[in-house]
C-alpha cells in the first residue's frame, strides 16, 4: 500500500519518516553527484530532495533526461538527511513524468527586471515570490482576524462608483451602459454609511489610482483594508491601527522565520516593532526637514554610501579576478552569482547617491503647506525604528471628508503612519467630518459637486455622530515586511503604469 501526501506535503515530510511515500510536484534543479542523481522537487509547501540511485534503473533512465519544471510524481522512503532543505530526503523508487517542460525561460542566470515582469505568470514558481505570496496571505489573514475578533462586521462596497472618493486627478473611468462611471479608489464613502448602520465595519477590496507616476510604492490597482468605527475621535482610531500593526508583525514574525530569512529580511528590526509609535504633527515633521538634524544625518548616510560603494567596487574587481583564473564549472558558477550580488549592489548605492542630495535639498526647502513627498517621508521614516504617526496635516493636500482640526481651521484631524526603514506611508486615516454645512463648503472648495454627494451628506443629517477610520495599504505593508524595494513584487499581478500584462 502506497500512500500519496498531497496538499501539506514537503513541509510535513518528517512525519513519512521511514515509510514509503509518493511526492507530486515540478522539478526545481536536477544534478548528479557521482553515481546518483538528485532531483530537487516542489510543491508549493517546500523543497525535497530526491536521490535516485542507478539501482532503480526506470527512474534513473528518467531522471537524467528531466528538465527544470517538468511535473512529476515520485515514490520512495523518506529518511533523514541533514543536508538536505528541510532536513529529510527520499530515497527513489519510481518516478513518473506527467509532462516534460523544454526550455523553462526562467534560468538560473540573471533575468532583467522587465524580462521577469513579461513572465510574471512563471516566475511566481520561484521560492522568493513563493515566500513573498505566503506572507501577504498572512497579512490579510491576521488583518480581517483582528478586525473580526475586535467586533467590526465586514461589508463589501462596491468597485464600480460614480463620483471620486479621494480627488478627481486619479480616477479611472469606465463605461457604465453609456453612463461615465469610476473604479473606486476607497471604500471609505459607502462604509461609512455602512458605519452608521453596525457601529464598527470594516471593508477589504481592490482599490484604483491612474497614478501617472513609476515609484516604487505606487500601483494602479492595490488592495487595501479600512475600518470605520463611529463615536470614535482621531485619537481612538490611531489607537486601532497602532494596535493592528502590532498584531500584523507579531503574526507574520510567528508565521515566516524560514521565508523571511530567504528574502534576507533584517529581522531584528521587526521584532522592535511595539506600542506607542512615536507622534509627529505635520508642523514637527516639516521643521525637523528643514532642521539641521536632518542635513547632518543625511550628509552622514551619502559618506557612508559613498566608502560602501568604493568598497563593493574593489570587491567586484577582486570577484572578476578569481572568476578570470577558474576552472571549476561549479566555482565559476558560485563567483558569478557573488559579482552580480555586487554589481547589484553597486548599482543600488549609485543611484541612492545620485538622488540623495536632491532629496535633501527638497527636504531642506520643504514650505508649509505641501504634502510629503515620497523623500521626505523616507528622511522621516528613517528617523527611528518604530513606525511613525504624522498629524494634523494642512487640509489643501488632503480630502474633502477630513474633519476640521479644532483650534486650527488651516489643519485637519488626521493621519499617516509611515513604516520605518524608509518605507513610508503605509496607512492613511482621519476623523470625518461630521457637520453637514461644513463638508458641503470642502467639497465645493475642491471642485467637487455637493449634489453628488447627497447620500453621503445624508449621514450628516440623519443621526450624525463623529466617526473616522484608515485604510492600509497591504501591498506597501508587504513591501515593508518583506523588506522589499519595489512594491511590484507583493501582488501576484502587479498593475502599474506601462504594466497590464500577463
Ligand atoms: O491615504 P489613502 O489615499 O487613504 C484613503 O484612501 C482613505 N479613504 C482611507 C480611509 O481612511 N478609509 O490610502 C490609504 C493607503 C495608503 O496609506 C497606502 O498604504 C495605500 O492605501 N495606497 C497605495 N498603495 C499602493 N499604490 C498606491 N497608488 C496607493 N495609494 C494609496
Ligand atoms: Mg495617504
Amino acid at each position: 500500500m502506497e500512500t500519496i501526501l498531497t496538499g501539506e506535503a514537503i513541509r510535513d515530510l518528517g512525519r513519512w519518516e521511514g515509510r514509503e511515500a509518493t511526492l507530486r510536484g515540478w522539478l526545481v534543479a536536477r544534478r548528479s553527484g557521482g553515481k546518483v542523481c538528485f532531483l530537487t522537487v516542489r510543491d508549493g509547501t517546500g523543497l525535497c530532495q530526491c536521490v535516485v540511485e542507478p539501482s532503480a534503473a526506470a527512474a534513473f533512465t528518467l531522471a537524467g533526461e528531466l528538465t527544470p519544471e517538468s511535473s512529476l510524481t515520485v515514490t520512495g522512503v523518506i529518511r533523514v538527511e541533514a543536508r538536505a532543505p528541510g532536513g529529510y530526503e527520499m530515497a527513489v523508487t519510481r518516478l513518473h513524468v506527467l509532462q516534460r517542460a523544454v526550455d523553462y525561460p526562467i534560468t538560473r542566470k540573471a533575468h532583467g527586471i522587465e524580462f521577469l515582469m513579461d513572465h510574471r505568470h512563471l516566475w511566481l514558481r520561484s521560492a522568493r515570490q513563493t515566500a513573498i505570496l505566503k506572507i501577504r496571505h498572512t497579512i490579510i489573514r491576521a488583518c480581517r482576524e483582528y478586525f473580526d475578533r475586535n467586533g467590526f462586521t465586514l461589508v463589501d462596497t462596491p468597485i464600480l462608483v460614480s463620483g471620486a472618493g479621494e480627488d478627481r486627478q486619479s480616477l479611472f473611468s469606465v463605461d457604465y451602459f453609456g453612463e461615465p462611471a469610476q473604479l473606486t479608489q476607497t471604500g471609505q464613502l459607502h462604509l461609512e454609511t455602512a458605519c452608521m448602520a453596525l457601529g464598527k465595519v470594516y471593508c477589504f477590496g481592490p482599490t484604483f489610482r491612474a497614478e501617472k507616476s513609476k515609484t516604487r510604492r505606487h500601483l494602479t490597482e492595490f488592495w487595501m483594508i479600512e475600518p470605520e468605527i463611529a463615536f470614535a475621535d482621531v485619537d481612538e482610531v490611531m489607537a486601532v491601527a497602532e494596535s493592528l500593526i502590532c498584531d500584523v508583525v507579531a503574526r507574520v514574525l510567528a508565521a515566516h522565520a524560514t521565508d523571511l530569512a530567504l528574502l534576507g529580511r533584517d529581522l531584528a528590526a521587526l521584532h522592535e516593532i511595539r506600542a506607542p509609535f512615536p507622534r509627529l504633527t505635520y508642523q514637527e515633521a516639516m521643521e525637523v526637514l528643514r532642521g539641521p538634524e536632518t542635513r547632518e544625518r543625511l550628509t552622514r548616510e551619502i559618506e557612508t554610501d559613498r566608502v560602501r560603494l568604493s568598497e563593493s567596487i574593489h570587491q567586484a574587481d577582486e570577484l572578476e579576478r578569481q572568476r578570470a583564473g577558474e576552472t571549476k564549472a561549479w566555482k565559476q558558477e558560485q563567483l558569478d552569482q557573488l559579482i552580480r550580488e555586487a554589481r547589484e549592489s553597486i548599482h543600488e548605492l549609485e543611484q541612492e547617491l545620485a538622488v540623495k542630495p536632491q532629496h535633501l535639498e527638497l527636504a531642506q526647502n520643504f514650505e508649509w503647506g505641501k504634502d510629503l513627498g515620497g523623500s521626505d517621508e523616507t528622511i522621516l521614516s528613517r528617523r527611528q525604528p518604530q513606525p511613525m504617526f504624522v498629524t494634523d496635516y494642512p487640509r489643501e493636500v488632503k480630502a474633502f471628508y477630513m474633519k476640521a482640526h479644532p483650534t486650527d481651521p488651516r489643519l485637519v484631524r488626521n493621519f499617516d503612519l509611515l513604516a520605518p526603514e524608509g518605507y513610508g506611508e503605509i496607512i492613511g486615516g482621519s476623523q470625518r467630518e461630521d457637520d453637514e454645512a461644513v463638508l458641503r463648503a470642502n467639497l465645493a472648495s475642491k471642485g467637487l459637486n455637493p449634489e453628488d454627494y447627497a447620500w453621503y451628506l445624508d449621514l450628516r443629517k440623519y443621526g450624525s455622530v463623529p466617526h473616522g477610520g484608515f485604510g492600509l495599504g497591504i501591498e506597501r505593508t508587504v513591501t515593508w515586511l518583506c523588506g522589499l524595494k519595489h512594491v511590484r513584487e507583493t501582488i501576484a499581478y502587479p498593475r502599474l503604469m506601462g504594466r497590464l500584462r500577463p
